[in-house]
């Protein structure tokens, strides 16, 4: 077919990125090379929100001060480590009210079903132990999250990719209910990245205690290091070091002709883990040397921190007003110009 009768192409959606992140404790690499790394990569990509999720942490945090105090720490860690407030909008999630009234009006449209499938409430429950209802409903905020923003792009590491699910058939129930009213998120991964292995080799979470927090003091990140748990092949042993998680780790912070010498080495063997470990030590050290010189600057300046949130809660309430105006008006909230405002009276 000649171009000129081509039928139109549609119109190629803008890409809009968000994320969040629970500060419930410092960051670990989990969520550096899952998460934060692609925040940084994306935030030139489009339009970018990213947020401290501190309604998603109140599930966890019951200190009042330690969250004030871990969500001021969250905001220095992300801008260390390279997010851009000219590029990217960064707030606090409790500083936009909007998403909370949107997670009510997706509630409405929520089977229990679906949430009780969700792990984090599923995984709590089966070890035991009670979960609320702010765990039980987490995906509906998330979702609203998501939506109150338009977003297109969700990065995120693979344990989050069910919420994103969540969020889609939310939106698709609302959408089917009362018209388009919300864009329909996609997830992000990175390859080698979606699911970073712990000290012990499972995924590393503060909740299996098996983190390594990117700005904790060298010292202490090398004890943990040097803890990372490994076989007990002989020296001499060649071994394999696909699905082995000290190379793992290893592989996120070297170069790539650093990680493929490692690789030969562990094929051949007659090497110590010991030695990988003291490798790892090296290249986490060189990796985020930079963020960590950047973080003592910031920390000293906690008024030009107060000043980047503010801005990002003013930007990121624009909009999310925005779309919490178009989800009331759909679904019959608030009333118009031609609507009485007493039910069988003359307006
Ligand atoms: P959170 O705070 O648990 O984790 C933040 C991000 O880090 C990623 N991550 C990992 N990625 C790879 N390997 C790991 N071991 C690892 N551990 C954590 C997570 O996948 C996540 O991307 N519910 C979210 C926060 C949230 C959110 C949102 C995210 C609230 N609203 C809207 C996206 C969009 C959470 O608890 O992430």
């Amino acid at each position: 077919m000649p171009a000129d009768t081509l039928p139109p192409a549609p119109p190629l959606r803008p890409t809009r990125v968000l994320s969040g992140i629970q500060p419930t404790g410092r960051f670990h690499w989990g969520n550096y090379f899952g998460a934060i790394r692609q925040y940084i990569e994306l935030q030139s990509a489009g339009d970018a929100y990213y947020f401290i999720a501190d309604l998603h942490a109140l599930t966890t945090v019951r200190e009042p001060d330690r969250l004030r105090s871990l969500v001021h720490d969250a905001a220095i860690d992300l801008l260390a480590l390279g997010l851009d407030p000219a590029r990217a909008t960064l707030f606090v999630q409790s500083d936009v009210p909007e998403v909370t009234e949107l997670t009510w009006l997706l509630m409405t449209v929520c089977p229990m079903g679906l949430l009780e499938r969700c792990h984090a409430y599923k995984d709590k429950k089966s070890r035991g132990l009670a979960a609320d209802a702010g765990l039980f409903a987490y995906p509906v905020l998330m979702s609203a999250d998501i939506l109150a923003y338009d977003a297109t792009l969700v990065p995120v590491g693979e344990d989050q990719v069910q919420h994103i699910e969540v969020c889609r058939d939310l939106a698709g129930s609302f959408n089917h209910l009362y018209g388009e009213v919300f864009t329909l998120p996609s997830p992000r991964l990175v390859a080698g990245g979606g699911r970073v292995p712990g000290t012990d080799g499972q995924k590393m979470s503060k909740s299996y205690h098996n983190t390594i927090e990117v700005f904790e003091d060298l010292a202490a990140q090398k004890k943990k290091i040097m803890r990372i748990t490994t076989d007990s092949r002989p020296v001499e042993e060649p071994k394999n070091p696909e699905g082995d998680h000290l190379f793992d780790l290893y592989s996120l912070m070297a170069s790539q002709s650093d990680t493929q010498r490692m690789a030969e080495l562990y094929r051949r063997g007659g090497f110590g883990y010991g030695e990988v470990k003291k490798a790892l030590v090296e290249a986490a050290n060189a990796f985020f040397a930079d963020a960590r010189a950047r973080r003592a600057e910031l920390e000293a300046d906690p008024d030009q921190i107060r000043a980047v949130l503010a801005d990002g809660a003013a930007r990121a309430r624009e909009q999310a007003g925005r779309v919490l105006t178009r989800a009331r008006q759909a679904c019959g909230l608030g009333r118009t110009e031609a609507s009485p405002t007493v039910p069988g009276k003359k307006p």
